[in-house]
């Protein structure tokens, strides 16, 4: 593994409670009074809105009762691609914009806030990636999504967590060796799964990392009936408590199929809304994320994903602000190696 990234410690990231103690809190009368506001104004300026599982449950259910979509990365791209609308509003992390300005350049793509940022990202820099991989020069560069587009131009592959093994598999079945960059709990844990010959960059998401196998054996040995549901950027211990490893959009598919009523889900809680809705019958509970005594620094929700709430969507909408803008050479190598991912999930 390389010895270049993780540069930034999880002390200089935002903590997930200062975010959301200065979060705006409404009242039902005022969250209707936005919502119908937010209703008008993307109509007015033909907008979707593009929404990840992380958000809070007001931003999903704006953007469902929209039209607009509340998924996975992978999803979120497919859908951001297949609109005729002017303008997307992606409510998310900064590579879920960039992402959806990568595949739509005719698009106005903006975003609630530009400072959601994600760990992974922010720990694997275009040219420390591009030294790293000066060493392997016969190997295709894989990045996973949670980059940037600098990153996204310089891989030969762009891929989520819903289709990384396959992706991988793909590969070593024609003897391609990979660079996979930058998570390296889902780089390990699809190594596992293909044996294939890959070199890992060292970086890792500040939410599962915190995620403890022990205090989750306590929890599994409490709840002997649960099914243990857990996202791939998980650490391997983790990992391997788990009956079902998936994206977000896998592991909701899994809480609705498991013939199990509890659920132990390790990932960012907010995905709870959209798991709920989707297995109403089921108890879900929250995996744990620090040992005897530990604090939590994002207690399984992403800081960043926090910082999207209504208020900042309807500034976004009425200012038209906090654009995506990627440079223009940037955005076309980009666009194919990101494009290629879409195109291999129709394989799939
Ligand atoms: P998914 O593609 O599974 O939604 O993951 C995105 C992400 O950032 C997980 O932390
Ligand atoms: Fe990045 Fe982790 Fe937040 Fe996902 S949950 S956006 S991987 S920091």
């Amino acid at each position: 593994m390389n010895k270049l990234s993780n540069k930034l410690s999880n002390e200089s990231f935002p903590k997930t409670i200062d975010v959301l103690n200065s979060s705006p809190v409404y009242d039902a009368s005022s969250k209707k009074d936005k919502i119908n506001l937010i209703r008008k104004l993307l109509k007015e300026k033909d907008a979707k809105i593009i929404a990840h599982y992380y958000t809070h449950a007001d931003v999903q259910e704006v953007a469902e009762i929209t039209g607009g979509n509340v998924s996975d990365s992978l999803e979120m791209a497919k859908f951001g691609a297949n609109q005729s609308s002017k303008m997307l509003i992606v409510a998310g992390v900064r590579f879920m914009g960039e992402t959806a300005k990568i595949l739509n350049p005719e698009k106005k793509i903006l975003m609630p806030t530009l400072e959601a940022e994600c760990s992974l990202d922010l720990n694997c820099p275009a040219p420390e990636l591009l030294e790293f991989s000066k060493k392997y020069p016969d190997r295709q560069i894989v990045v996973y999504a949670n980059t940037s587009a600098e990153v996204k131009a310089m891989a030969d592959w762009v891929v989520t967590s819903s289709i990384a093994v396959k992706l991988i598999e793909h590969l070593n079945k024609k003897n391609i060796k990979a660079i996979w960059a930058p998570d390296k709990h889902l780089g390990r844990y699809i190594n596992d799964k293909t044996n294939a010959d890959m070199k890992l960059w060292n970086a890792s998401c500040i939410v599962h990392e915190e995620f403890k196998a022990s205090s989750l054996m306590e929890l599994m040995k409490a709840n002997k009936d649960a099914a243990v549901l857990v996202h791939p950027e998980s650490p391997k211990d983790v990992i391997d408590l788990a009956d079902v490893v998936g994206s977000t959009s896998q592991l909701i598919s899994a809480c609705k199929n498991l013939p199990n009523k509890k659920m132990i889900v390790a990932t960012d809680n907010r995905i709870f809304y959209k798991m709920q809705k989707a297995a109403p019958d089921k108890i879900l509970i929250e995996a744990p994320t620090g040992g005897n005594g530990a604090t939590c620094i994002s207690c399984a929700h992403c800081p960043w994903m926090a910082m999207n709430n209504l208020d900042n969507l309807i500034e976004t909408l009425v200012q038209e602000k906090n654009e995506i803008f990627i440079e223009e050479e940037t955005r076309k190598k980009a666009f194919i190696s990101t494009n290629k991912m879409i195109d291999f999930a129709k394989t799939l």
